[in-house]
């Protein structure tokens, strides 16, 4: 008897662990949903802020990727995703001259389908917020916001990362 309780309650157990793994963040205003493989993908570049002492890293998913590989950037291809995922900067506890990311802060992402956001450049735009991922924005109109400060790299196709150097990158 004791024992069927043990398994039913191993089983109810397990059956959380699932359901709390399913349950993805809300999408952001713009119906965009997270991408929810984007920690798999591979770097294009990386970036520290001095005024907001951030540090990020640029990753693409594998069409941004075979894109920056092969130098076709701008524009960049439809299907190319980039994920900017921004961490405090701190000092290392064991070598204070060096920084390394502290707590996580934001991810955010530009999708490109000319056909669906024709608005925007060709880039679906968003973003989610802190280790509980809330999506940012009130309403869709969040995108403008981002799209006016991507405005100096217009003749770039909006984006500021260039894919950094890396030898043997692609192999
Ligand atoms: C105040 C200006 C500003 C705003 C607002 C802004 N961005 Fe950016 N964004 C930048 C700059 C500058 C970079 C490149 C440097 C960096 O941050 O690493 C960048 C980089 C990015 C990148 C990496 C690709 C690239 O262009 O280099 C993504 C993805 C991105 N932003 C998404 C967004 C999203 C989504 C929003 C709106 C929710 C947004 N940005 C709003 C300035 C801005």
């Amino acid at each position: 008897m004791k024992r069927s309780i043990l398994i039913a309650a191993v089983l109810l157990a397990g059956g959380g662990l699932l359901m709390a793994k399913k349950t993805s963040p809300a999408p952001a205003p713009n119906g965009i949903e997270l991408p929810a493989d984007f920690a798999d993908w591979r770097l294009v570049s990386a970036s520290m802020r001095a005024d907001n002492d951030t540090m990020r890293a640029v990753l693409g998913n594998k069409a941004a990727m075979r894109a920056a590989r092969e130098g076709r950037v701008n524009p960049w291809p439809d299907g190319a995703v980039l994920a900017k995922v921004v961490w405090r900067r701190v000092d290392m506890e064991e070598w204070s001259t060096a920084s390394v990311p502290g707590a996580f802060v934001q991810v955010e992402f530009m999708i490109k389908n000319s056909r669906k956001y024709p608005e925007t450049g060709g880039w679906g735009f968003a973003r989610w917020l802190g280790n509980e991922l809330k999506p940012y924005g009130q309403d869709a109109g969040f995108v403008k916001e981002c799209f006016s400060c991507h405005q100096p790299v217009k003749d770039r196709d909006y984006v500021f990362t260039r894919p950094a150097a890396m030898p043997l990158a692609g192999r």
